[in-house]
């Protein structure tokens, strides 16, 4: 599978569980703007099953080259950005498991079981959502009380968590404010966490997101509505050398991740 299919792929799973992307997607062409992204972030659970080095080979299979690593302490994550010339960054990032508590560990080792063999190896594994049986949704609530992260791979399993649009390849709206105020006026709520633009000129990389769309997803015990994907907008800017800044900044990625908050 080469990128552009990959990219296709990912975002038609993306657009059917986050519609709001796609008609803001749509919005903006029709605004006359040139829509292109500038990442897609991955989540997942640590472990030879499923962990950020299990699926690197599906990222760098795509021609992809690894950037940067980083650590969330808060969230108990670490990650790593991937990028290739003309192409979204991809950012993957996984859920260390043995920072939660007991219970959690316990109910994500049992999901973790039912991971096939060479999933990992397939190439979809990206976009080919829940390798597992559903969880019941009281299982759900108690793990997102813990981490809103671990419940929201635990109810969806592989996709994009969001798709992001480079505001630089915009022709009309500057920046990320300008962005965030067209968002809203189609209707759409912004994560203000943090405040509603994260990062700053002087850290290369300023952000803003939706809160994410909800939609009703099977639970073991029946249908039950959560946070699935968001959209988000990234403005990136020179170094003092006048090179794009290629990376990202984990103070602001912290608030990005409260976009799924069930709240
Ligand atoms: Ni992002």
């Amino acid at each position: 599978m080469d990128g552009n299919a990959f990219f296709a792929a990912l975002w038609e799973d993306f657009a059917r569980m986050a519609p709001q992307a796609a008609d803001i997607r749509r919005r903006l062409v029709a605004h006359g703007e040139r829509v292109s992204n500038d990442h897609v972030a991955f989540r997942t659970f640590d472990g030879p099953e499923v962990g950020l080095e299990t699926l690197e080979p599906r990222v760098l299979g795509l021609g992809y080259q690894l950037l940067e690593e980083y650590r969330f302490e808060s969230k108990h994550l670490r990650a790593r950005a991937y990028v290739r010339a003309g192409h979204p960054r991809i950012f993957l990032s996984e859920l260390i498991r043995a920072e939660l508590g007991s219970g959690a560990q316990r109910l994500l080792a049992r999901l973790l079981e039912h991971v096939p063999a060479h999933f990992a190896q397939s190439p979809d594994a990206l976009f080919s959502g829940r390798p597992w049986p559903p969880l019941s949704h009281g299982e759900y609530q108690q793990l997102s009380d813990e981490s809103e992260y671990a419940g929201w791979v635990a109810a969806l399993g592989f996709r994009a968590n969001h798709f992001t649009v480079s505001v630089n390849a915009l022709r009309k709206l500057r920046d990320v404010q300008d962005v965030l105020r067209f968002v809203e006026d189609a209707g759409y709520r912004i994560n203000d966490s943090g405040g509603r633009v994260k990062g700053t000129p002087s850290q290369r990389l300023e952000q803003g997101s939706t809160l994410a769309d909800r939609m009703p997803i099977d639970f073991a015990d029946g249908r039950h509505e959560i946070p699935t994907g968001y959209y988000e907008f990234a403005l990136r800017h020179v170094d003092d050398a006048g090179v794009l800044y290629d990376g990202f900044v984990p103070a602001s990625a912290h608030h990005i991740f409260d976009s799924t908050t069930r709240s």
